[in-house]
């Protein structure tokens, strides 16, 4: 026996209430309060399970308390009648301190056979009479401010069950009877509670598989009730299921829903409705509200939210979580090589200056739109998949100085939709903050969906969607190439995008293209990674912000030129070139720096005296294109500063065209001369010979050809 553990649950002095204890799980419930010093009312009318007839049951159960040693007296009241039964307790014990409402009857019938006596008969049982022994019991428990109250519900209720729609009502009716009695009792130490039993009774005789009935003692649900009813259990309002020894709490759950327009001044629409509803019926989000105020809280954070403008369907909030490993999977996938010294502090992490390339803060918001419905909720009017969207733009801005691990939370929202008529443009912003709440980066990002125009809707961007900046039309300051791999998609996917456009032939043919493309945000990476080379001194924490347009594909292992432009303001722009196909690729870009470092043997700007002559060469080349063509030459000059080769110009007169090295494809003679002396021989105070022969003008190549375009210098230049 228990009852020498000290430690035993105890309800000595404690009068029970037992409502239809005279049979299953009632009479258990009674035996286990009387074993442990309870007085118990058992109550019982005594019926058959269809509520008729009469028995002495509760008296055979008061006999069995008392011979076990117990107090008990009977009740043959019908819980219609509550306060009597209330009445009975008072009189034998002078007190009520648990009030278990557990009498039942079944009047099982389909929906449309339910007659009006059967259903007002089964509410009468269950619900009206678990509402008059409670308003009854009520002003004892509240005056001696104890008291524990059960409700009986049944899976019936919570799920429905086929013949029981009369039942099924009265049995979830008594889950909100408790939700209330909890509420209402909290002050007075009153707690209410509902089992959900399922057990072999007389009631479930036939209904319960066999297999189960035997299974499924009323006995082992007792002890959950008793414990429901101590006066060291804390909970109330809690539905509690349990059966063949097991328990659980059972609880309503919300999802997080769907806001159904998108500003306070607009109308539902049943059209509106129908496009979102699979966020509506999500519960993949869904979560417990523990009062009736958290779901009106809520709906004031959607009001507040529409009044703002901002639909909060229209945001996403996730985390990303990443370490070293992910930071170098990025690198190498925007083609950071060991090979190159200055890539080692991307690609090891024990490096003293191990950092991030900026760039792979695009990540985090780019992969929470990718895994959400925002594009789709912005759009309702359209449909789209994978085939039919493009990268329009990026930007990504970056505040403090980054982290190389960590927890970012992303929340993206749509910030823009445009019209644009052959499709319709969504843009969005991502702000990443760190675990203490500092903001890190941010991102604004546009789909493209083809297709989607014509919607009336607007065709200019709010001013908080950051813009391109047109190059300059100069020829650019610095100019660098970089050579993608055939790999280089299949590497760069692993950092999270993984649209199959990128590695599926099969999927990038429906797509429209001959092979894989490479992601433009790879394309975006090793372009704003070589401009921090150029100009930023390979340090992430120099870097401010990027923006770059997607303008054309790029196919992985073609060759990248970034031409870039040293501006005011720490600002470089730059353009991305394929060079197999001199195809402009990303256009309209810029990086923004907090300092700009120019690479030492470069010089960055319009410094170069000599500059301004190739500039003038080019204007009079184009003048004379005939006479250029003539020659059918390429010139690579290297143009020295202290000895050291500052800059490069390609006069390919074979186009023609004048530009900023390195050269495309092969120069036909390269010539070597300082700034000074190119500026001398320009205007004819240095002759080309007298240069060569003092070393000041280095050929190789074809000298031959490098005669040929001396005279042209001279006499076309007028310099
Ligand atoms: P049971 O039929 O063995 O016991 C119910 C008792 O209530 C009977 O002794 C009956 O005489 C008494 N009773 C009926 N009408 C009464 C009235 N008007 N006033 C006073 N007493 C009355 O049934 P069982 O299985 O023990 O059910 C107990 C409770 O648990 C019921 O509320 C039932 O709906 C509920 N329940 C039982 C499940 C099960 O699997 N046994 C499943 C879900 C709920």
């Amino acid at each position: 026996m228990v009852s020498s553990n000290a430690n035993q649950l105890r309800y000595d002095g404690r009068v029970v209430i037992v409502t239809g204890a005279g049979a299953g799980l009632g009479r258990e419930y009674a035996l286990l309060f009387g074993s442990r010093g309870a007085k118990v009312v058992v109550n019982d009318l005594g019926g058959n399970f269809h509520g008729q007839g009469k028995s002495n049951a509760a008296d055979k159960v008061v006999d069995e308390i008392r011979a076990a040693g117990g107090t008990a007296v009977a009740d043959y009241n019908s819980v219609v009648d509550g306060d009597k039964i209330i009445q009975t307790a008072m009189e034998a014990f002078g007190r009520v301190d648990i009030l278990i409402n557990n009498a039942g009857i079944l009047r099982d019938k389909s929906l449309a056979r339910i007659s009006d006596e059967d259903w007002n008969l089964i509410q009468d049982v269950h619900l009206k009479g678990s509402f008059l022994t409670t308003r009854a019991v009520w002003p004892i428990m509240k005056k001696q401010n104890y008291g524990r109250i059960i409700m009986t519900s049944s899976n019936s209720g919570v799920y429905g069950n086929f013949g029981q729609a009369n039942y099924s009502a009265a049995k979830l009716g008594l889950v909100g009877l408790a939700n209330t009695v909890a509420i209402e009792g909290a002050k007075n130490n009153i707690h209410c509670n509902v089992i959900v039993p399922t057990a072999a009774s007389r009631m479930t005789e036939g209904i319960l598989p066999e297999i189960l009935f035997n299974e499924l003692k009323p006995k082992l649900i007792a002890p959950v009730v008793a414990y429901l009813c101590h006066e060291s259990c804390e909970d109330t309002g809690a539905i509690i299921e349990s059966a063949a020894g097991w328990a659980t709490k059972v609880h309503f759950v919300r999802g997080k829903g769907s806001i159904l327009r998108t500003s306070i001044d607009e109308v539902v629409t049943p059209e509106y409705v129908k496009t979102v509803w699979h966020q509506v019926t999500d519960m993949s989000n869904a979560k417990h509200l523990n009062a009736i105020g958290e779901a009106s809280l809520s709906l004031v954070d959607v009001l507040e939210k529409l009044r703002e403008g901002k639909n909060a369907e229209n945001s996403v909030t996730e985390t990303y979580k990443f370490n070293f490993k992910d930071v170098i999977l990025y690198a190498l996938g925007v083609g950071a090589t060991v090979s190159n010294e200055s890539d080692l502090r991307f690609l090891y992490e024990n490096h003293p200056d191990f950092s991030v390339i900026p760039t792979f803060f695009i990540l985090p918001g780019l992969l929470s739109v990718m895994g959400s419905n925002l594009t789709a909720t912005a759009i309702p009017h359209a449909s789209f998949d994978l085939t039919n969207i493009l990268h329009g733009e990026q930007y990504i801005e970056l505040f403090d100085s980054v982290p190389t691990d960590g927890i970012l939370t992303t929340t993206t929202s749509v910030i823009d939709v445009l019209d644009k008529k052959s499709g319709a443009l969504v843009i969005t912003q991502s702000d990443s903050y760190d675990e203490n709440g500092t903001l890190i980066a941010r991102g604004q990002s546009s789909t493209f969906v083809v297709g989607a125009g014509n919607f009336n809707g607007k065709s200019k961007a709010s001013p908080n969607v950051k813009a391109l900046v047109a190059n300059p039309k100069r020829s650019p300051d610095a100019s660098v190439q970089i050579k993608t791999t055939r790999n280089q998609a299949a590497l760069y996917r692993l950092s999270g995008d993984l649209n199959p456009l990128h590695i599926d032939p099969g999927f990038s043919a429906i797509a429209g293209y001959k092979t894989p493309i490479l992601h433009g945000l790879c394309s975006m990476g090793i372009s704003v990674k070589a401009v921090l080379n150029q100009y930023g001194a390979d340090d992430s924490n120099l870097f401010k912000a990027a923006k770059v347009r997607f303008s054309k594909p790029v196919l992985p292992s073609q060759t990248l030129r970034v031409d870039m432009w040293k501006e005011p303001n720490n600002r470089v722009c730059f353009r991305t070139v394929v060079v197999e196909t001199n195809t402009e690729v990303l256009s309209g870009a810029y990086v923004d720096f907090k300092k700009i470092i120019v690479k030492p043997n470069m010089t960055a700007g319009q410094s170069l005296q000599s500059d301004a002559l190739f500039t003038a060469i080019k204007e009079r080349i184009a003048e004379n294109e005939a006479k250029a063509k003539a020659i059918n030459a390429v010139f690579l000059y290297k143009i020295t500063d202290a000895g050291k080769v500052v800059k490069e110009w390609v006069l390919d007169l074979k186009s023609p065209k004048v530009y900023e090295g390195p050269v495309q494809g092969k120069a036909d003679t390269t010539m070597t001369i300082s700034d000074g002396d190119f500026v001398d021989l320009a205007m004819g105070k240095l002759q080309p010979q007298a240069a060569f022969m003092k070393g000041k003008l280095k050929i190789t190549g074809n000298i031959m050809l490098a005669q040929k375009l001396a005279p042209l210098l001279k006499t076309e230049a007028k310099l």
